[in-house]
């Protein structure tokens, strides 16, 4: 992990209140992994103080897709190309990649909204491994649908659900998951909105596949110091001393499904 000054190297409105941003890190982008993220200082002051966390979307160059929704994103959103930003990381774990490839494994991706950040990374390491790769893409409705291409272009067979119903199946993405024929060797990866996670959860759990989950808490320290993302694990979790805790900046953000207490 390095705490780098890194160039902005473009930074574009992609849709709605979705932007993406591609920054000169080459020590984050050669050693991160799929899942992992950065805690980037949006701004140059002060305001606001605390970095914000974003998932490693892409490490060819190093990219981040984030959604503008309070005063860190709104002033990373107006942040110039050749500007300098703080940026530190690769933070975290990310998801577990199959070693050996048989003929019958295979990766399910499910998207909620922004979550589809982190899975695009993970779809070009599964494409390299050329493990047949399922996107379920969820999204409110059809011009908030993000990534569909990137997908596609790595060959993966993608499917939509929009909650009004203009794109695809019409209801929440889990339920796309819950109808699908599904082998052993199947293995789910998620990131998305808590509910959406826990319903996945439930369903991975009851046809017994394994299932991984990036959670999104709101981040402080971003290292494992301030103890302010903790969540609530099954057993006595890798700290806290039989509390049951783990931290999702460092322990994850993407833990086995099986492991999580969901409220
Ligand atoms: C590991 C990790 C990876 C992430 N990856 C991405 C990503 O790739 N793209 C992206 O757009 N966002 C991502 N997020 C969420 C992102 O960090 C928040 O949207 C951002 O911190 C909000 O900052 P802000 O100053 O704009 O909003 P704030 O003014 O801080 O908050 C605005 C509103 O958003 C809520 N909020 C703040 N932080 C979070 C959070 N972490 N999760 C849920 N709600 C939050 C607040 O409660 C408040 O209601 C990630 C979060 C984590 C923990
Ligand atoms: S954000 Fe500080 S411990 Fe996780």
């Amino acid at each position: 992990m390095k705490d780098i000054k890194a160039k902005i190297l473009s930074n574009k409105k992609i849709s709605d209140s979705y932007y993406k941003m591609t920054l000169d890190a080459p020590y984050i982008a050669k050693t991160a992994k799929p899942g992992q993220f950065v805690q980037i200082r949006c701004s140059d002051g002060l305001d606001p103080l605390l970095r914000r966390p974003f998932s490693i979307h892409r490490a060819k160059d190093l990219e981040i897709l984030y959604e503008v929704i309070g005063k860190g994103t709104e002033v990373l959103s107006e942040r110039k190309p050749g500007e300098h930003i703080d940026v530190l990381g690769p933070l975290g774990n990310g998801f577990g990649l199959p070693s050996a490839v048989s003929s019958q494994l295979s990766a399910i991706l499910v998207c909620g909204g922004i979550g589809v950040a982190p899975l695009v990374f993970l779809a070009e390491e599964l494409a390299k491994k050329k493990i047949k790769t399922t996107v379920l893409i969820g999204a409110r409705t059809k011009n908030l649908i993000l990534c569909e291409k990137d997908f596609k272009d790595l060959s993966a067979e993608v499917h939509i659900a929009t909650d009004d119903g203009s794109c695809g199946h019409k209801g929440f993405v889990p339920e796309l998951l819950g109808t699908r024929d599904m082998g052993q060797e199947t293995r789910v990866y998620a990131c998305g909105p808590k509910p959406m996670l826990k319903s996945i959860t439930a369903i991975c759990r009851k046809k017994e596949l394994m299932c991984e989950v990036s959670l999104e808490e709101t981040m402080a320290c971003g290292v494992g110091v301030c103890l302010g993302c903790a969540v609530k694990v099954k057993g006595q979790g890798t700290r806290d001393k039989g509390q049951g805790c783990e931290l999702v900046c460092k322990d994850g953000p993407v833990f086995d499904a099986k492991d999580l207490i969901w409220k």
